[in-house]
């Protein structure tokens, strides 16, 4: 076993899955608006080392992604944040790619940066305590997109930074996130996002990916969110199995789903029912941002002191999630 594949599996295993607490300063300002708490370094510490520090981080986080200013802050406790992290058993992970700009040659799609420099900042953020790093192509869908330039413009950009991750000892979460805006169907969802993960598998297996030490962040197949068609989670979770079992290969050792704009408990539920049907070799478990930090953020806010609060409602969700994780999740849990 690789070094890189013991690490994706420290992460994945034993029903624990990835808090992606790495929105940029950008998306983390709109985040906080949201809920009128000022964006400044202090409060978007305190929000996040409250989680960091919450106690279902043992059973039921195996890593957190993090965003380049908070790998560099210092914790309460005086640890740095990739020491408070590694100390509940979690390991720590950095967003690398500096965001998705516009791709010229087709204005109206984004193509992820973030290529230069990318060796020198994966040095440091080893050092800083880092193992492994996300990288986020994202693909809009309509009847021309994601165009034929997007899927291998970014397929590309995301074998680049997996071969630099790799390299320096770290595992490369790969996410491709075809959008749910639009009025598209399921089954366009599956079309896109099969095609899309099937070129990005081309594109690592040119660049020698060693595809064992690799997690893949994927989208769920849903239908648009102005689709006015309603989707019943068995079938999300049908969809979602086939679209992988076409298009990942058998050496990838798990799949983290990322929630991209589902609540708290339809994004649980989905992946409960994944795990129900697995009929794969892959771990099916989450990554998720708002997912995870919706509620313990909207509670956080009426008085940012209350950590206790704070943290007993993000246990809550976690522990929902790693149920799903593990196919074990009900409603009536919900409640408790
Ligand atoms: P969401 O779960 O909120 O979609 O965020 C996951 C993520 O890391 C997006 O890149």
């Amino acid at each position: 076993m690789s070094e890189l594949n013991k690490i994706a599996l420290k992460i994945l295993s034993n029903g624990k899955g990835i808090l992606a607490a790495d929105e940029s300063n950008g998306t983390m300002a709109k985040r906080l608006d949201s809920v009128n708490v000022p964006s400044n370094p202090e409060n978007r510490l305190l929000f996040r080392e409250t989680l960091f520090s919450a106690s279902g981080m043992k059973d039921f986080i195996g890593g957190v992604i993090l965003y380049d200013e908070t790998i560099k802050q210092t914790s309460i406790s005086k640890k740095s944040i990739s020491e408070l992290i590694s100390s509940t058993g979690a390991v720590p992970g950095i967003k690398v790619d500096t965001g998705a700009k516009v791709l010229a040659g087709s204005t109206e799609e984004k193509i992820t940066e973030g290529l230069d420099s990318l060796r020198e900042r994966l040095k440091l953020y080893y050092k800083l305590g880092a193992r492994f790093t996300k990288w986020r192509g994202v693909y809009s869908v309509s009847d021309k997109y994601p165009s034929k330039l997007s899927i291998h413009s970014n397929a590309h950009a995301l074998a680049r930074y997996s071969a630099l991750v790799q390299e320096c000892g770290m595992v490369p979460i790969v996410e491709p996130e075809v959008l749910m805006d639009g009025d598209h169907s399921a089954e366009t969802c599956l079309k896109k996002t099969s095609e899309v993960i099937k070129k990005c598998f081309e594109e690592l297996t040119l660049h020698n990916i060693d595809l064992t030490g690799i997690i893949l962040k994927p989208n769920m197949i849903l239908p648009g969110n102005k689709s006015d068609k309603d989707i019943l989670g068995e079938e999300v979770a049908k969809l979602t199995l086939k679209c992988l079992k076409e298009s990942v290969p058998s050496d990838v050792p798990g799949v983290a789903f990322l929630s991209g704009g589902q609540t708290e408990t339809q994004a649980t539920e989905n992946l409960n029912l994944i795990n129900r049907y697995n009929d794969t070799n892959f771990i099916m478990t989450f990554s998720y941002g708002r997912a995870l930090q919706q509620s313990a953020l909207k509670f956080w806010s009426k008085d940012i002191r209350n950590i206790e609060g704070t943290q007993k409602i993000f246990n809550h969700r976690a522990n929902m999630c790693s149920l799903a994780a593990q196919g074990k999740w009900s409603i009536e849990l919900e409640g408790k």
